[in-house]
């Protein structure tokens, strides 16, 4: 692999830039969704009709159908807890945002956990490289490459903190996946230098 000088350094900056996600893991709080204001049409309609009041991380939160999302808009425009006047939107935007919703908050996704608890793992979970890289390949590169996986080195703490995080981001990443991933990711990017 690389020069052993080479190596270490690399593994002190990563650590250095892993270390927001794995603090808030250390104060016994996970990782919160983090959700990126989309491009094109519905920036304008969320801008508009969603962020004056809060911003939308918490979308990550929940995995809806249409008719779930749509449920959702309705409760925002009648006066939601807290407010008196609710969210204004009008039809047209709001099948903007439902397109939207439905794509990357939809049934078939996986909702940011509001409280994770790692579970203990059997010895049927523990993956060996084959079937790690190809549930990382077939997961993570909707998004980036897998050389961001490959360049980081982190504990298990922090490997957690790092998938949550993906998740919330919308990593489409079965929970029952979450910690099989992070064993076999510390174990073979951990922060052991000879790795
Ligand atoms: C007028 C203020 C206001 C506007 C505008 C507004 N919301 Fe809300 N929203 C709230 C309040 C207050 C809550 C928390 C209380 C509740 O859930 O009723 C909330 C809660 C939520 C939640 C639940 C959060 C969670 O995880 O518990 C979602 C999802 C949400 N809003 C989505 C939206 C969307 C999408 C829009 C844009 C169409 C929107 N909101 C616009 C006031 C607003
Ligand atoms: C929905 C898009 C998305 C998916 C899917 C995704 N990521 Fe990411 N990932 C990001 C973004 C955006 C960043 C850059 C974050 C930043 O720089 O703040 C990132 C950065 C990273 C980093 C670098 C973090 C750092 O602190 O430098 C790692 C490691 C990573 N992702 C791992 C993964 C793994 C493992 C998966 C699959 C389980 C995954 N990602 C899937 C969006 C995604």
């Amino acid at each position: 692999m690389r020069a052993p000088g080479a190596s270490l350094a690399v593994v002190i900056l990563f650590c250095a830039a892993a270390l927001p996600a794995a603090a808030q893991f250390r104060n016994g709080r996970p990782a919160r969704p983090d959700v990126t204001l989309p491009l094109g049409p519905v920036r304008s309609v969320i801008l508009k009709s969603c962020t004056s009041c809060h911003g939308i991380d918490d979308l990550g939160y929940h995995a809806l159908d249409r008719a779930g999302w749509s449920d959702v808009i309705e409760r925002m425009k009648t006066t939601p807890s807290g407010v008196v006047t609710g969210a204004a939107i009008s039809d047209p935007d709001k099948e903007i945002l439902l397109d939207w919703l439905v794509e990357q908050f939809g049934p078939d996704t996986t909702p940011f956990p509001r409280e994770y608890m790692p579970r203990e793992l059997s010895e049927a979970d523990f993956l060996n490289d084959e079937q790690a890289e190809s549930r990382l390949a077939g997961t993570c590169e909707a998004c980036h490459g897998l050389d961001r996986v490959d360049d980081m080195r982190a504990n298990e703490e922090e490997w957690r903190a790092i998938l949550l995080d993906m998740m919330g981001r919308g990593a489409r990443l079965a929970i029952s996946d979450v910690e099989p991933l992070v064993e076999w990711l510390a174990r073979t990017r951990g922060t052991n230098p000879s790795n």
